[in-house]
């Protein structure tokens, strides 16, 4: 079968994805009309012209335009829904999906009616779709660091039926240090959730450095301009980076794939996934974003194999779940073949 066809019917996880960044232009549109509000584009086609980046902080303007259209509850239902249905397309068994839930707040849309959302919309990918979520609440880097620590000591109710199962940090980078939350993190810790923030994205590797360090990461999600530091690619033997090779691109992180990290980072022993991050931002679904880096850096199939389990075998899924994805994927592995 070609390349396409494989990567598509591979079983996948997915470690990396934004709940808001995965809103499409069609579910933007449907929610605007609902709402009577207006959109930066009128037609999918528009958006697609509009998003455009020349870096991180034109995204977050644009994807906060666009998700000011998610007013309540019911939204976010839906749109985790279509989550679920989404992953299902693509033949992804478990997602973990970041909430940015300061942002929803932001917007008037409380946390208790956000996490009511979510469940309602894991629940509906299970049960129609089969798909498995875990929920990641986000940190915002750029807020008051007492808002995000309240918002980690909001949580605790919802920590089961919503599956939740670590906090994140993500936002604007530079000029915003992990450290600053700290004690959020800190807390989240002490309250057991596992810990993981955006770095070494739109900032080098001194905020990896920050994020492992000062704020207690034990993952990291990008962490691709890590190679600028060769004594911290050695630190990440066992620290799990998230890689969204296709928002790196969109995001001017890297030129063209031929200079994207990932290549680097897998032979240097560090463990990776691939992820798409903001999907209809940037073009490019899980799918898509696998094919991009087998294609450019002409990937064996044992290696593709490697990154696909990566997926599972670092996710914070239980391991009696991770298990069982892993038999499908081996099996899928020895009775499938690609043409490159
Ligand atoms: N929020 C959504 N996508 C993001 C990214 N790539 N970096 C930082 N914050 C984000
Ligand atoms: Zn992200």
């Amino acid at each position: 079968m070609t390349l396409q066809e494989f990567i598509s019917g591979m079983p996948k996880a997915e470690n990396h994805i934004h709940q808001d960044g995965a809103t499409s232009p069609e579910s933007a549109l449907y929610l605007a009309e609902r709402h009577g509000m207006t959109l930066p584009f009128s037609t999918p086609e528009e958006a697609a012209q509009r998003f455009q980046y020349r870096n991180l902080g034109d995204f977050i303007r644009m994807i906060d335009a666009t998700n000011a259209v998610i007013q309540d509850e019911e939204d976010i239902a839906y749109l985790v829904t279509e989550l679920g249905r989404d992953a299902a397309t693509q033949n992804i068994r478990y997602r973990e999906v970041m909430l940015s839930c300061d942002f929803h707040e932001r917007t008037g849309i409380s946390l208790d009616a956000q996490m009511r959302g979510f469940i309602q919309g894991r629940e509906a990918a299970k049960t129609q779709f089969g798909v498995e979520f875990a929920c990641i609440p986000e940190l915002d880097r750029t807020s008051p660091p007492e808002r995000n620590l309240s918002l980690v000591n909001r949580l605790e109710p919802w920590r089961k039926d919503a599956n939740i199962v670590a906090v994140g940090l993500d936002s604007a980078e530079a000029g915003y240090p992990a450290h600053r939350h700290k004690e959020a993190f800190r807390r989240a810790r002490e309250l057991g959730y596992y810990l993981t923030a955006h770095a070494g994205e739109a900032y080098g590797p001194v905020s990896i450095w920050d994020s492992l360090d000062e704020a207690g990461c034990g993952r990291i999600d990008h962490g691709v301009r890590a190679v600028e530091d060769p004594e911290l690619v050695n630190r990440l033997d066992h620290i799990f980076l998230t890689v969204c090779p296709l928002s790196n691109l969109a995001l001017k992180v890297f030129p063209d794939m031929e200079h994207h990290s990932i290549k680097q980072l897998m032979d240097a022993g560090v463990p990776v996934s691939i992820n798409s991050d903001d999907p209809p931002f940037f073009c490019g679904d899980l799918n898509e974003n696998y094919e991009a880096v087998v294609r450019t850096f002409r990937l064996a199939k044992p290696e593709l194999h490697a990154l696909a389990k990566s997926a599972f075998t670092n996710s914070y899924a239980p391991q009696t779940m991770v298990n069982g994805w892993i038999q499908e994927l081996d099996d899928y592995f020895s009775e499938n073949d690609f043409i490159l």
